[in-house]
């Protein structure tokens, strides 16, 4: 199903392979699929879709958009004007902040996250937690492709979880 995404050494850092989805993202039927899995997966689970940027917009606006569901942006430090709830996590490559404003999400909205590459989990996680800081409940996490070993289904244990493709 991915078979059009590229594997590029030593981006963004020595070191790192990174795993680029959107060349398969640009194909339609690719898209489409990856959209349906995701829907069929968590049906009637959820009432929002939290996208953590930027790669985890793109599936969470069409997710939400297919599905009638509210759309909930978890954004990098720095981006959300007005009151935002904030959440440091570690990277594969790094740490980072997320951070929610806690009046994108109704009181008790049961919320599915979306992203592309499951890598530690630190930024689903942490998305995790924004979440229930909000008020929130975590439906369950979607993800399309998961590079095994780095730990991301152990640190999102306590989640329901699906994830299209596993690779080592
Ligand atoms: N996010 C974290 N690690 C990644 C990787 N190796 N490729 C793509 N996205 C990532």
């Amino acid at each position: 199903m991915l078979e059009q995404s590229e594997t590029i050494p030593d981006f963004p850092k020595p070191g790192i392979v990174f795993r680029d989805l959107t060349p398969a993202f640009a194909d339609p039927e690719t898209f489409r699929a990856v959209i349906d899995d995701l829907s069929a997966a968590f049906a009637g689970t959820f009432d929002a879709v939290a996208g953590v940027e930027a790669r985890g917009f793109l599936l969470a606006s069409a997710l939400a958009y297919s599905t009638s569901t509210h759309l909930v942006a978890v954004r990098k430090a720095g981006k959300l004007p007005g009151e935002v709830l904030s959440e440091e996590y570690a990277l594969e490559y790094g740490t980072a902040t997320l951070q929610l404003k806690p009046s994108s999400l109704r009181a008790g909205a049961r919320v599915l996250i979306v992203d592309d590459v499951l890598a530690t989990g630190g930024s689903c996680r942490a998305t995790a937690r924004l979440i229930e800081r909000a008020g929130g409940t975590v439906a369950g996490i979607g993800l399309v492709l998961e590079l095994t070993g780095l730990g991301g289904r152990q640190a999102l244990s306590h989640y329901p979880l699906h994830v299209l493709v596993s690779e080592p």
